[in-house]
């Protein structure tokens, strides 16, 4: 396994490119099961889910090519021999219960494993679930599978999520753009991700209004085409550089970032007195000397993101002040906060809030990964430790970041990965 060497120092200066949405490419390529027709993804993200994702359409019967070095994904379903998600990948990535809506759409018929949980939480699927019965599939849980079928195709239907899902609602939305008439989606999730899918649909041939909104109408039709399609900035890789420099020092431009992605956040940082210009290219983000504490929320889009929580932390570790981080969407996601106690970080994490009291300097050590989002706040903390930090377990980073270390040492940080 893996891991990051982070040597903490100087002031980071430099540009860093943002690269597509890992999560609105693993909600882009099951799309490819509602048509015949190719689709092909540009600025796709090199990732390791990615290749997961290709893994389980090819194994539906799907084709998928990776070109451009993995930057551009050529996809076409013209004929699925097989309609089941087998344990074994789904399991890997829970991202794969979304090949469940569109399959089940296209074909009246799907078997897709539960995903299980992960690290961060139980995340059931119940909402994916309801919402397609809502579409008049009946669904049997058997064996660990979700045995779906809609015999006569599916039908418009209304569904009111009792709380935001960005899944459940990306799962809904494919499934109603096959479905027979008229599917009015309440209370649905806001991300960019699903604006970008909602256009990557209506582009191959769906009638989607309200992407973006909490109310989502779709006018089901016979057949969809195929479309080529840019995956949007990942604007949580966005907003996870954009915290290097107030976390180092020193000023970095995002190339591709889009403030409108994340206002919130941005807003956030901006109240630490970090400073965030809009450039040519981009954003960039200038370190105004050590940050002040601010509290934080997370919560569904337009909000706080939860994926920003813990690299936010790193930042509160040396704030001057004391920040309370509430974590209101995933029930187990402060795993990041011992690994930065072990640096020296003053953080008292009571079930979902995290009070983080600011030190001035946090000292390297070696620290170990734990999930996704987790395992970049420590390398962001390590940047601006004293000594040398060593991350281990960096599969996880390697899910959703492309080329973390190519990208950091360009401007001026000092991270190396070594292979054990
Ligand atoms: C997506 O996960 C993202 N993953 C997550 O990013 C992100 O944290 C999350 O949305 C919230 O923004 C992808 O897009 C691939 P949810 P998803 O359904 O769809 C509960 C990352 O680091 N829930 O919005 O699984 C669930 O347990 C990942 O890139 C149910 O109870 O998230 C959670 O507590 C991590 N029943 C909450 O809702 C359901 O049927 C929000 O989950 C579905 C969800």
């Amino acid at each position: 396994m893996d891991s990051i060497v982070v040597k903490g120092g100087g002031a980071l200066s430099g540009a860093i490119p943002i690269s597509g949405a890992k999560n609105a490419c693993l909600t882009l390529m099951p799309a490819t099961l509602l048509s015949e027709e190719p689709l092909t993804l540009t600025n796709a993200p090199r990732l390791s889910d990615i290749g997961t994702m290709t893994a389980l359409l090819q194994s539906l019967g799907a084709e998928v090519a990776s070109m451009q070095d993995g930057q551009v994904l050529a996809m076409s379903s013209h004929k699925l021999d097989n309609l089941t998600a087998e344990y074994d990948i789904v399991r890997k990535m829970r991202a794969s219960i979304l090949v469940l809506g569109p399959m089940l759409a296209r074909e009246g018929h799907a078997v897709v494993s539960l995903p299980g949980g992960c690290a961060i939480g139980a995340r059931p699927v119940d909402l994916h679930l309801k919402a397609l019965e809502a579409m008049g599939a009946t669904l049997d849980l058997r064996e660990g599978y979700v045995h779906a079928e809609a015999k006569n195709g599916l039908k418009g239907g209304t569904f009111e999520f009792p709380f935001v899902s960005v899944g459940a609602t990306e799962n809904a939305l494919m499934a109603a753009t096959l479905a027979k008439g008229t599917t009015v989606l309440k209370n649905a999730a806001r991300e960019p991700e699903i604006v970008d899918l909602a256009d990557c649909l209506i582009r191959m041939g769906a009638q989607i209004d309200g992407a973006g909104t909490e109310t989502i109408t779709i006018q089901g039709v016979d057949r969809l085409g195929g479309a080529t399609h840019p995956v949007v900035a990942d604007r949580i890789e966005l907003g996870t550089y954009m915290l290097a420099p107030a976390v180092a020092g020193g000023s970095v431009e995002l190339i591709g970032g889009r403030r409108d992605l994340l206002t919130a956040f941005v807003e956030k940082l901006e109240a630490t007195g970090v400073s965030v210009e809009d450039t040519d290219a981009g954003l960039r983000v200038t370190s105004q000397g050590r940050a002040k504490a601010v509290d934080v929320t997370t919560e569904p889009f337009p909000g706080f993101p939860t994926d920003l929580q813990a690299q936010m932390m790193a930042l509160m570790c040396t704030a001057e002040g004391t920040s309370v981080l509430e974590e209101t969407i995933f029930e187990n996601r402060f795993m990041h906060a011992p690994e930065l106690g072990r640096m020296g970080a003053k953080i008292d994490v009571q079930g979902g809030t995290a009070t983080v009291t600011g030190v001035e300097q946090l000292k390297g050590a070696p620290v170990m990964a734990t999930d996704l989002r987790a395992s970049v706040s420590l390398i962001l903390a390590g940047l601006a430790a004293e000594g040398e930090t060593v991350v281990s377990r960096v599969y996880h980073l390697d899910r959703g970041y492309e080329r973390l270390e190519d990208k950091l040492s360009a401007c001026g940080a000092s991270v190396e990965r070594i292979s054990s």
